[in-house]
């Protein structure tokens, strides 16, 4: 159990705060939060790392999910995982220089008779991804970010 020396309730609405602002945590946003509240950098950096919804690095606009779970693996994840990172031109955990696409490995996303399986953002799921299927979907997203653009 992870425990936090001060109110770290308090704190994750303002977490949530700043990342609206920035789109993810910068250094310098902590530190200047920490500094506000009076409160240790260690515990304001503790509390933005331990919880998932907090990012510490820029992230897309659209963020690629590629399910490794068990399923996922043993049905061909990594390839799929080779194809969007070679399409995307980055590298997991990474996201593209204008900010479109990060890309991400995810274990189970609970859909593991679709394996394997790709999310892309909140709403879409994609399943029996192929690697010709993912470079296909990337070229179709590159298509919709140009459109809304
Ligand atoms: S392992 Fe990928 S959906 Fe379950």
């Amino acid at each position: 159990m992870v425990e936090f020396a001060s109110d770290s309730g308090a704190l994750i609405p303002v977490l949530q705060r700043a990342q609206a602002i920035y789109g993810y945590l910068p250094r310098e946003a902590l530190l200047e939060i920490a500094e506000r509240r009076q409160t240790p950098f260690s515990d304001v950096y503790g509390v933005a790392t331990f919880y998932a919804q907090f990012h510490l690095q820029p992230r897309g606009a659209t963020v690629v999910r590629v399910c490794d779970g068990t399923a996922c693996h043993v049905a061909g994840a990594p390839l799929i995982t080779e194809a969007f990172s070679g399409e995307l031109g980055i590298e997991v955990g990474k996201t593209t220089s204008d900010r479109l696409f990060t890309l991400q490995t995810v274990s189970c996303v609970g859909a593991c008779a679709l394996a394997p399986v790709v999310r892309v953002g909140d709403d879409e799921t994609h399943g029996r991804m192929t690697p010709d299927r993912a470079r296909a979907l990337v070229n179709d997203l590159k298509h919709r970010a140009e459109v809304d653009r």
